[in-house]
């Protein structure tokens, strides 16, 4: 009979890592967590905090792109030693993806992809990245993270906002910029398809990884990671394996060995994009559960009670379980509701 061990990460044990088996990496904050007293996480008032409107980056207009704009900036522009610097939020993903920080209670690393972690992970890191941003921001309080909105025709392509400004990344694939249609089930090799044909195929794709292919709890969320040298899985989810690792590969640059900086974990998130790439596959995890009226959300108590470390946008550390993320409008949030083509794309 084992005990009950909801995973989180032991902050005392960050290390080298590695991408992919063969390239080392070190992405560990300067001064160590573990040095740094924590709090828990608390939900922001509602009485004070009106609900955030996430929108599709399509739709943005010009204020808005330039009010983000000036505060990623200023994120940009903080030095190393500040968590709330634009490199210290990219290297979270990083320690988290190569397995940086050990398990609390084994000497196992913690990984957070290809299992149920992904999506409550990636709820919480960009969670704290936008409340970061709005700070940065004189009218901030209504700021919410846009969302790339790629299932959807019109949003199907990098967005133009991210050729310019504190918005670009020198590491992209240069056949894949604005205005070409991405594959968002790209493997590698292009597929050839006229736009009208990828945008055809790209709806079919995504009611397979929706609907007829999430049929299953464990199909869209991913297994059962648990604590322990025995307890990883190794079984992505529908959505997570594509799109989502697609466009990451899609979007970084062919010249890279490993398609940096969107197309390798360790560097996904110093293209801004990432966060707008998340806010998406965040978005489509409430749709799913939506769609299935909530009878396939985990109940699992070891799941409800993992937990992480992040930095808010006072500096604080907080502790952060994946119970606390379960509800959007309580984290202050919502999505901009937004048709679906591909709900009646069925092959
Ligand atoms: Cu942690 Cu888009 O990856």
């Amino acid at each position: 009979h084992r005990q009950f061990v909801p995973l989180s990460p032991n902050l005392t044990t960050c290390h080298l890592s590695y991408s992919r088996q063969v390239l080392p990496v070190y992405c560990c904050p300067p001064k160590p967590e573990s040095e740094e007293p924590f709090i828990d996480f608390e939900f922001p008032d509602p009485e004070t905090h009106r609900v955030r409107i996430r929108r599709p980056v399509h739709k943005l207009d010009r204020a808005f792109i330039s009010k983000y704009q000036k505060a990623l900036a200023k994120m940009k522009s903080l030095p190393l030693n500040d968590p709330r610097n634009f490199m210290r939020q990219a290297n979270i993903h990083c320690i988290f993806c190569t397995g940086a920080y050990n398990q609390m209670h084994s000497n196992s690393p913690l990984n957070i992809h290809r299992s149920w972690l992904f999506f409550p992970f990636h709820r919480m890191m960009i969670y704290f990245h936008e409340r970061i941003l709005a700070s940065f921001m004189d009218d901030g309080d209504d700021f919410a993270l846009p969302y790339w909105n790629w299932d959807n025709p019109e949003g199907m392509l990098l967005p133009k906002m991210y050729m310019n400004g504190s918005f670009f990344d020198t590491e992209r694939d240069q056949s894949h910029v604005y205005p070409s249609v991405a594959d968002i089930n790209f493997g590698g090799v292009e597929s050839g398809l006229s736009d009208k044909d990828q945008i055809e195929t790209n709806l079919r794709f995504m009611y397979h990884q929706m609907i007829s292919g999430a049929k299953r709890t464990e199909l869209f969320m991913g297994c059962a990671y648990r604590s322990g040298e025995n307890g990883s899985c190794n079984g992505p989810g529908t959505i997570e394996l594509a799109p989502h690792n697609a466009l990451h590969t899609w979007v970084g640059s062919n010249l890279n060995p490993q398609r940096e900086n969107m197309g390798t974990f360790y560097a996904a998130a110093r293209d801004p994009v990432f966060y707008a790439h998340h806010s998406n596959i965040d978005r489509l995890w409430e749709v799913w559960r939506d769609l299935n009226e909530h009878k396939l959300d985990i109940h699992d108590p070891e799941w409800l009670d993992s937990h992480f470390f992040f930095h808010d946008e006072k500096l604080r550390l907080v502790r952060i379980r994946i119970r606390d993320v379960l509800n959007i409008s309580k984290l202050g949030y919502a999505y901009e509701p937004i048709d679906h083509a591909w709900v009646n794309a069925r092959p």
